[in-house]
């Protein structure tokens, strides 16, 4: 039997030994995944407090269950370590650390580049890997490819095989997880992208094969693009909105009665997360080598990034219209988290909503019920979440709702509230004509 034979056939019968290098968001339900689907996996991961948590059967996901991750510690089909020299008996590995920005707005690689480093040392014949992290299109070809199989004279697609398949997970949903939704899988040669789906069709639903990792690389950034373009458009609508005097809210909801032809974004305080505001970056940093302007990608971030100052403006307004300056006003933020019902702040727009209210001279709380800390690296500020939100939010002169999460009971805060500015229409019908509520 060839190489990819032998391989196939031991990824079929899940004896290929599977490794996940990055257990966080994306990896760790991946490697519950894999784990459930009868192979033995073991992630690896320089976060030592994860893999004590892990080690105990603890998850530190709040998408991924504690019950879950103990049941696989238990049946020995989850092992997590620090020791990267574990994957010289592997013969499946799934790279999913992170891929941020710099501060400079180019793409970080460095996560991507020390994995690999890790990984190159022990690299051999009958090897599968697959690159998870959102990345520029020719990342796999152009950096993972020459230092995984070149420098070890590993030929690939013979000796060992490369691929690229995008993550997908949405946290905090619950229909479409890491199991259900179609994952797409391009190799870098034909026999590269047969053997990676075989490894992941064991454990994932549907596995969408594409001719190339390019392919593969770009449909992430088609779908990440086509997003945060989405919402650069709703935003701006908000804004040409509130100049013309009509309820933008109103207005997207008559166009989403349209069955066909139209798919619903809603505005907001801005982009956040690990994903939206950063891939479409990679895509455009990319193509300044070919000098191509992505315009798109830049108008829509240049709006998007724009929402937490407008927002603060509005606030400014608003607060003026009722005779208050926000120089000196109590504001209480609610929700820190970037989206509803999670407890992930990368990117948040409120940590830029809180900063810029700050800078207008406020006195500025925080309330998320997920979120009890916030350190904000770069503008080396801390706080903590009221404990008594409705305490706080009686007090305030103004309650800012950046984040709708769903365990807020808004018509108990909007009674409570002097005021409310409410960047979400987390009010809904409550906060529409209702002269204690500003909309967006
Ligand atoms: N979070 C999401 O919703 C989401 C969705 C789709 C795609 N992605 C992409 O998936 C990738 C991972 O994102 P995430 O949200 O899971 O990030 P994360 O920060 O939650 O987890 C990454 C993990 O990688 C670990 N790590 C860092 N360097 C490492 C190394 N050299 N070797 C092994 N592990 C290392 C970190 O300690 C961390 O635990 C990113 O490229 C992201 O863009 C994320």
């Amino acid at each position: 039997m060839t190489t990819k034979e032998t391989l196939i056939q031991k990824l079929k019968d899940k004896k290929a030994k599977v490794a996940i290098l990055g257990l966080g968001y994306v990896g760790l339900p991946l490697a519950v995944v894999f784990g459930q689907a009868g192979f033995h996996v073991t992630g690896v991961d320089p976060d030592k407090r994860k893999i004590a948590s892990l080690s105990k059967g603890e998850s530190y996901i709040p998408d991924v269950k504690t019950d879950d991750i103990a049941g696989l510690v238990k049946g020995g089909l989850l092992a997590a370590t620090t020791d990267f020299s574990i994957l010289k008996e592997m013969d499946a590995v799934s790279i999913c650390v992170p891929t941020p920005l710099r501060q400079t707005g180019d793409p970080d690689m460095s996560f991507i580049i020390s994995a690999m480093e890790e990984l190159s040392k022990h690299m051999h014949r009958g090897m599968v890997v697959v690159l998870e992290s959102t990345t520029y299109p020719g990342t796999t070809r152009e950096l993972l490819l020459p230092k995984l199989g070149t420098e070890h004279s590993l030929t690939v697609g013979e000796d060992w095989f490369l691929a690229f398949s995008p993550e997908r997970v949405d946290p905090g949903r619950e229909d479409w997880t890491t199991i259900n939704t179609p994952k797409v899988m391009g190799g870098i040669t034909e026999a590269c992208g047969e053997v990676a789906a075989a490894w992941y069709e064991g454990a994932i639903q549907t596995v969408h094969r594409v001719s190339s990792a390019e392919a593969a690389e770009m449909s992430k950034l088609l779908e990440n693009t086509f997003r945060m373009i989405n919402i650069g458009l709703v935003n701006e609508l908000a804004i040409m909105c509130e100049y013309l005097g009509v309820d933008v809210w109103e207005v997207i909801d008559a166009a989403a009665t349209k069955p066909f032809g139209f798919m619903k974004f809603t505005p907001g305080p801005g982009l956040g997360g690990h994903c939206i505001p950063i891939d479409p970056l990679y895509l455009s940093w990319k193509m300044k080598s070919f000098n191509y302007n992505a315009r798109f990608i830049e108008l829509a971030s240049e709006i998007n990034t724009n929402m937490p100052r407008y927002v603060v403006n509005r606030v400014l307004e608003a607060m003026n219209d009722r005779g208050k300056t926000l120089k000196g006003s109590k504001v209480l933020v609610l929700g820190a988290a970037y989206k509803p019902d999670i407890d992930d702040v990368r990117e948040s727009p409120s940590l830029d909503v809180i900063g810029l209210l700050q800078k207008k001279g406020a006195a500025v709380e925080y309330h998320d019920p997920y979120i009890p800390h916030i350190h904000h690296e770069y503008d080396g500020w801390h706080m903590d979440s009221v404990t008594d939100m409705m305490k706080s939010v009686k007090e305030a002169d103004v309650v800012v709702i950046v984040t709708n999460h769903r365990v807020y009971d808004y018509e108990a805060i909007v009674n409570a509230a002097k005021f409310v500015f409410d960047s979400r229409n987390a009010t809904g019908k409550l906060g529409k004509n209702n002269e204690k509520v500003e909309r967006l």
